[in-house]
């Protein structure tokens, strides 16, 4: 079986170099060990009128990373229109920050016709095309267009929104009957996947029996896949880091004061003014608190370019200086906050020696923040998540403190519970968690959903006609590395 991954952000570096984005990170060990050939934006874009994509390869484990140069005229309009102004705040609940052009539209569907024309050329006879999240909603569909055959399944690491809020995107109708052209569409949660199927049942009018769509593209099975890590991998990782210069300093900092950590990309949805407003309260209800208890808010800078994230970056800086001003003394800052990203292996040490993780977007898919966490604390002696009830994580991780993200005197308290709670019960909760960690790994998630695409069309792979396995002559191409044959 050749497994083609197609995801609109790769990951080109290792754990030990800064990531952006739970998806690549998560994607990365799973899809190198797998043989896949891994397609996604190379993060820059070409002019013209280049009809054909400009591919750069590089060898990635077993199999290779191919990387393309977008369309200039297209990508603005893609990447941070349509695809970040219009469907994450509508995946993410955010009917209010909904904002597209029609020309927006217009590009987020070119470069969707544009990844399909160029992932033709890592087309075989017993190709398997694994789409990734928001960015591709009709990539499918401009495969089929395209005359493809072989098995397409689509997975979404966002929620999957009520139907009034989904119906609040321009071409919304038109966007998800394309999606039907997938075989197999996974969702994070059961709520994401009975929203979407409430949609098309409703809105579009179509019959949903047994998790399968009857569409006019034929049967999409739709089912919940919820993504994992690898805890044991994690864990490993977090011990080893201990001595990592980064992870040394900062304890050395503490002089025994406790730590809370946050590790986010600097969005709205993660519900970060929240958070320091409660750990503000936190503070002035529990004064005890200070000079005790701190917190270290990690927030990468994230589609800076879009109006939202630049008025939140400027209001989280704003908000974490008062409470600082407020709470501060000479020789102690309550909240150190840092806007830029680290490794994965750093940020295991730092996860270990903080004794609360506080995760508490106001919305998410998974959060895979969350399970990091709890895979890297010390056994004997863990630490405690602090857990929003909204994450998709919060449907495994029950035995965490879950916190209402919107109820800031309750995350407060929440959060100074956490400081003080004894061993027993931090290591009965951690043991609960971990335990659900390791019944649900990465390679599981990665193997059920191929098992399961697998399954849909397995009919009609065995009568598909023979394929071109070669590109067009014509096309540019560029390669790095062995690239595992792909050249
Ligand atoms: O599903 C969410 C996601 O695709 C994750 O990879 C990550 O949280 C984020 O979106 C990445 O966004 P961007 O590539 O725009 O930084």
């Amino acid at each position: 079986m050749n497994l083609v991954v197609v995801s609109n952000r790769v990951a080109r570096g290792k754990v030990s170099e800064p990531m952006t984005g739970g998806l690549a990170a998560a994607l990365l060990p799973v899809v190198e060990n797998s043989g896949a050939i891994w397609v996604g934006s190379s993060g820059r874009v070409r002019d013209g009128s280049q009809k054909e994509p400009f591919v750069e390869i590089e060898a990635l484990g077993a199999g290779a990373l191919a990387m393309l140069d977008l369309p200039a005229a297209h990508y603005g309009g893609y990447y941070e229109g349509f695809a970040n102004s219009a469907l994450w705040p509508a995946l993410h609940s955010r009917s209010d920050l909904i904002l597209a052009s029609q020309d927006d539209y217009g590009s987020y569907r070119e470069v969707n016709a544009f990844m399909a024309r160029a992932l033709l050329r890592f087309r075989k006879p017993d190709t398997m095309f694994w789409i990734q999240d928001y960015h591709f909603l009709a990539l499918g569909a401009e495969l089929r267009e395209l005359g493809v055959t072989q098995p397409v399944g689509f997975f979404l690491h966002t929620p999957w929104p009520a139907r009034s809020v989904i119906a609040g995107v321009p071409h919304h109708g038109e966007l998800i009957e394309a999606m039907l052209a997938y075989d197999l569409i996974g969702f994070q949660t059961s709520d994401d996947c009975e929203n979407f199927t409430s949609y098309v049942q409703s809105d579009l009018g179509l019959a949903v029996r047994d998790g399968v769509v009857i569409s006019r593209h034929g049967t999409t099975q739709v089912a919940v896949f919820p993504i994992g890590i690898d805890p044991e991998k994690f864990a490993q990782q977090a011990a080893k880091a201990v001595s990592h210069p980064d992870v040394s300093r900062l304890r050395r900092s503490l002089n025994g004061e406790k730590l809370a950590i946050g590790v986010d990309r600097l969005d709205y949805s993660k519900g970060l003014i929240n958070r320091i407003n409660a750990f503000d309260r936190m503070w002035t209800l529990q004064p005890s608190l200070a000079r005790t208890a701190s917190l270290l808010q990690i927030a990468t800078p994230s589609r800076g370019a879009i109006e939202a994230y630049g008025n939140l970056q400027n209001e989280l800086a704003k908000l974490v200086s008062d409470v600082n001003g407020r709470h501060g003394e000479v020789d102690w800052t309550p909240i150190r906050y840092l806007n830029k990203g680290f490794s994965q292996t750093v940020l295991a040490g730092l996860y270990r020696a903080a004794q609360v993780g506080v995760v508490t977007p106001l919305h998410d898919g998974m959060n895979l923040v969350a399970k990091e966490y709890v895979a890297a604390q010390n056994p004997a002696d863990p630490g405690v998540l602090v857990l929003s009830k909204f994450a998709g994580a919060a449907n495994e991780l029950d035995t965490a403190l879950l916190v209402n993200p919107h109820d800031i005197d309750g995350m407060a308290r929440t959060i100074a519970t956490a400081f003080s709670m004894p061993l027993a019960e931090r290591r009965m909760r951690w043991e609960a968690m971990m335990a659900r960690l390791r019944a649900s790994t990465i390679q599981g998630w990665f193997a059920d959903f191929l098992e399961a695409l697998r399954e849909t069309r397995s009919e009609v792979c065995a009568s598909a006609p023979p394929l071109l396995a070669e590109p067009p002559a014509s096309w540019p191409l560029r390669s790095v590395g062995t690239g595992a044959g792909y050249r």
